[in-house]
């Protein structure tokens, strides 16, 4: 079976008491069970955390060497990270679907989450949405049926 990388930069450990009405009032843990019930017989979700840019990245190199496609939130990285950057592009430019996610419109927000260094090397980008951008970012994987 498939396996779908779900990959969340830092601060988002903090999902349900950070912020909520940004980011709402659920957990990690209620996106694991939400991604894992969405893909049913057909993926695997391997959802992870961490406020470490270099262990976010090492996780993109994992992908491009596993062939496994990524859902990324990359936080407050999304930003600024040019190393992030170019890990996400090693994933796109080989081919493998990296969609970006965001929970909150970064757009509708302050003026320095108006820019992301990641979507320009992103195969598609979904904001908004609280936690359906990773539910509509994993059907963007999956396949709509
Ligand atoms: C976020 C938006 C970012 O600007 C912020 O730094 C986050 C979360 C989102 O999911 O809405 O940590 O990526």
């Amino acid at each position: 079976m498939t396996t779908v990388l779900v990959l969340n930069g830092p601060n988002l450990s903090r999902l349900g008491s950070r912020e909520p009405d940004v980011y709402g009032s659920q957990d990690l843990e209620a996106l694991r069970t939400v991604l894992t019930e969405d893909a049913a017989d057909r993926a695997t979700i391997e959802l992870r955390q961490t406020d470490d840019e270099a262990e976010l990245i090492h996780w993109l190199h994992e992908a491009v060497d596993s062939s496994t496609p990524v859902i990324l939130n990359p936080a407050a990285f999304t930003h600024y990270s040019y190393g992030l950057r170019d890990a996400a592009a090693l994933v796109t430019k080989a081919g493998i679907p990296l969609i970006e996610v965001h929970i909150s419109n970064p757009h509708a927000r302050e003026t320095f989450r108006h820019t992301s260094v990641i979507s320009g090397v992103a195969t598609g980008v979904i904001a908004g949405f609280g936690f359906d951008s990773y539910r509509l970012a994993l059907k963007a994987v999956i396949g709509f049926n």
